[in-house]
């Protein structure tokens, strides 16, 4: 980057480490991280990326061009009300949160920035491998956007700017994507123990079919890359599916939601109209539990 600013962190965590790790690895200048005031200062796995760890929050940032919040949502926007009540920020310094939901105007209105990396962090570690694959949201005012698309830039990442206002529908989306695939998958294990087969079992033989998916969802894209009995109009079987899980109200009604989301692609894919609204009625028709 063009000034080769200091950039200090609060919160090291996952995102924090693992943001901080590439950060140094391409030459940028990680000053350090603030950490909880109640912290017991033992350093936690990744945490040794920073040059040092305090607990003082207004001491670190007086030294920093750029600080980045990376605590959990719900305490960006008064770490931020603190920096500036405590007069701890030089005038130009930049602050960032990486909250997919909240717009950066939560920092403040003036050198903020928000930039979300579209990645499911479980660990830091595994976040610090995948991180640079990521896409990156940028929201922000015109010196905190300026900044964010610069150090984007200089790291290699992807990037684009996306409407403060519009964030809800994107995080929506990306809880779509990442949370509700787990709790899917695990919807899935569930069916597969009522077959006698053992989550550990059914899991290890799930991957290869979702990593199938995901392969023919990059390679063709969401229409082309559906199979399956809805995708080939076979009531009969979907009708059996349902059948055998009427004793379990939330499977079923999972299999049944999703399926009329799944019967708008196969109809995109060419599903003729009298298969279509079979279909529709064998899963819109109303199940017996018990
Ligand atoms: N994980 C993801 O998949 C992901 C993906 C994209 C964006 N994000 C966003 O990135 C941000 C950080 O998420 P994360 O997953 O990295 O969270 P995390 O792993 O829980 O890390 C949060 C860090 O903040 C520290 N912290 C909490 N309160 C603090 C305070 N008052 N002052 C200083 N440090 C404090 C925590 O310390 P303790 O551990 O001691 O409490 C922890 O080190 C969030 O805004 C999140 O929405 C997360």
């Amino acid at each position: 980057m063009k000034d080769n600013p200091s950039i200090a962190f609060v919160g090291p965590g996952r995102v924090g480490c693992a943001l901080a790790a590439i950060m140094k690895e391409d030459g940028l200048n990680v000053i350090g991280a603030a950490t909880r005031p109640d912290s017991s200062g033992e350093k936690k796995p990744g945490q040794e990326v920073f040059p040092y760890l305090t607990p003082d929050l207004a001491q670190l940032a007086q030294n920093a061009d750029i600080i980045f919040i990376t605590t959990p949502d719900d305490r960006i926007a008064s770490i931020a009300e603190k920096l500036k009540k405590e007069k701890a920020l030089k005038p130009d310094t930049i602050m960032v949160h990486t909250s997919g939901h909240h717009p950066a105007s939560i920092l403040g209105d003036k050198n903020v920035l928000a930039m979300h990396p579209l990645l499911s962090m479980a660990r830091w570690d595994l976040a610090r491998k995948n991180i640079k694959s990521a896409w990156f949201f940028l929201d922000g005012d015109q010196q905190g956007l300026e900044k964010g698309k610069e150090l984007a830039e200089t790291l290699g990442l992807n990037w684009t700017v996306i409407e403060s206002d519009k964030k809800a529908f994107y995080h929506a989306a990306a809880v779509l994507f990442s949370n509700y695939l787990v709790a899917l998958v695990n919807a899935g294990l569930e069916l597969q123990e009522k077959a006698g087969i053992p989550k550990e079992t059914g899991l290890k033989a799930a991957l290869p079919l979702i990593e199938s998916t995901l392969n023919n969802l990059q390679e063709l894209g969401p229409v082309a890359a559906l199979t399956g009995p809805v995708a080939r109009g076979d009531k009969g079987t979907v009708a059996g599916h349902l059948k055998a899980m009427k004793g379990d109200k939330r499977l079923c009604k999972l299999y049944r939601e999703l399926g009329l989301f799944t019967l708008e692609i196969a109809k995109e894919k060419g599903l003729p109209a009298e298969a279509y609204r079979q279909m529709l009625k064998t899963l819109e028709e109303e199940i017996t539990h018990g």
